[in-house]
């Protein structure tokens, strides 16, 4: 059955907000890779990574339902920080606007009836909780740590051995 337009556009619109997560992750990868954070800077590029496979998804389920993807233009992406707790603050701020964006998506497709979006978007439910606790971990983390540089480069490496993404 060919997708539904109101469907369609939200798919659409949330192919953007997945790419351009994946842009902002890039650009904190940027500013740790300038701050020399190199584990943060790992952790941040396996982030994008993640983002982008994710608009990918999307991507080809429209493309599976004879939808039309129209793709979006993406804003420039914060580039400053304060420090590293600040970007992984940000980080989880925005996986919290993924996640009720999914949502809404999902009590979209439930009211369009579409149950095999319903399915699909069941994966991004699940995915969205890990999200939101790996960039929680992080930022719980970073506030115990404060200022000690020794702490700091600590998590710094134990990013740096982040393997999944
Ligand atoms: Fe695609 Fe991090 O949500």
């Amino acid at each position: 059955m060919k997708i539904k337009k109101p469907i369609e556009k939200a798919i659409n619109a949330q192919i953007q907000l997945e790419l351009a997560s994946a842009y902002a992750y890039l650009s904190m990868a940027a500013y740790f890779d300038r701050h020399a954070f190199s584990g943060f800077a790992h952790w941040m590029r396996l982030q994008q990574n993640e983002e982008n496979e994710h608009a990918m998804r999307f991507f080809n389920y429209l493309h599976d339902r004879d939808g039309r993807v129209e793709l979006q233009p993406l804003e420039k992406p914060p580039h400053e920080f304060k420090s590293p707790l600040d970007v992984f603050e940000q980080s989880l701020e925005n996986e919290r606007t993924v996640t009720a964006s999914i949502h809404r998506l999902y009590e979209l497709a439930q009211k369009e009836k579409d149950h095999a979006t319903v399915s699909m978007l069941k994966w991004f439910v699940d995915e969205q909780v890990e999200e939101e606790k790996s960039a929680l971990d992080m930022v719980d983390k970073l506030k115990l740590a404060g200022d000690h540089p020794g702490a700091l480069l600590l998590i710094d490496r134990e990013a740096g051995a982040r393997s999944d993404g």
